[in-house]
């Protein structure tokens, strides 16, 4: 289960407003297996409702794909009903393949909601990089989508409304440079991160200013449950009254413009030793 976001009610609206981004950077990354895309065994770990492993389907003919969330695997058999994708209900901490199974294996904004411990040095995701590392064959090739604490500070025009979230989500990643160390000592080669800078998670409903106010649009992205009661309250109730007063259209260029130069997600792109 994601240690705070409830997905299988999540799962009902998510497609509304989710996309699968940075596809290009996926492929390629997935490609440096050294094998030919449409031969790979792709674990797609923590799939959702299962955007990216439609969108892979063209590309790569076997593909796993699991989440710990009923919900959320629903919506994602139903997107794929005559594809040759397997589903599979279960954990990233214990994935259920033996040693060496797969060639490639996706993970994509999955490593917030585990229940960790920044004090101690994110111990369960030391454990579920150890398990990608089980688990792929050498040469095998590792993807992990992540928001970085910079992006999840400036790369959302909303996130000033809601300070504490932010703040809750930041302490769940952590950054970058631990993560790639965390990698390196499973047993990764790490190559230099990669980010698409013009894609937005939710597509062009990211820029759907009055989109706080609807909880539909808030699930599209999990930081917003982190905002405590009186705290989303106030982010509403601002976000009307810039409405009213005519400044909320400016208020988004203004805070959507530091986006340029942080984008909203990077991709980490590995090899097993
Ligand atoms: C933000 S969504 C991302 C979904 C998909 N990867 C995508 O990019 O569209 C996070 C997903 O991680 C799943 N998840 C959270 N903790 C998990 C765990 N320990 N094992 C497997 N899936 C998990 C949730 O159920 C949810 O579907």
């Amino acid at each position: 289960m994601s240690s705070y976001e409830d997905y299988n009610r999540v799962s009902r609206s998510y497609d509304g407003t989710r996309r699968p981004v940075g596809l290009n950077i996926v492929l390629g990354a997935l490609a440096s297996s050294g094998a030919p895309l449409d031969s790979l065994k792709l674990v797609d770990a923590g799939c959702g409702t299962g955007a990216y492993t439609a969108a892979l389907r063209d590309h790569i003919s076997n593909i796993i794909a699991l989440d710990i969330s009923e919900g959320m695997l629903g919506a994602a058999a139903k997107k794929n009903v005559d594809g040759n994708v397997a589903f599979l209900r279960a954990s990233i901490q214990a994935l259920p393949f033996r040693d060496r199974a797969a060639d490639a294996l996706l993970n994509n904004l999955v490593l917030h909601h585990l229940p960790d411990n920044e004090a101690a040095g994110y111990p369960a995701q030391q454990r579920v990089f150890s398990e990608f590392a089980r688990v792929l064959r050498p040469g095998g090739a590792l993807v992990i989508g992540v928001c970085t604490r910079e992006q999840l500070r400036h790369g959302f025009w909303f996130n000033q409304l809601i300070p504490s979230a932010i703040r809750a989500c930041c302490e769940r990643t952590a950054p970058l440079e631990v993560q790639i160390s965390m990698l390196k000592e499973a047993g990764f080669d790490v190559k230099k991160p990669a980010v698409p800078w013009d894609d937005t998670l939710q597509g062009d409903a990211y820029f759907n200013r009055l989109g706080p106010l609807d909880a539909a649009w808030r699930d599209g992205d999990s930081v917003w449950s982190l905002a405590p009661p009186e705290e989303l309250k106030l982010a509403c109730q601002r976000v009307q009254n810039m409405e009213d007063d005519g400044t909320l259209a400016d208020y988004v260029n203004d805070h959507n413009a530091q986006r340029l130069a942080t984008g909203q997600i990077t991709y980490l792109r590995a090899t097993l030793r």
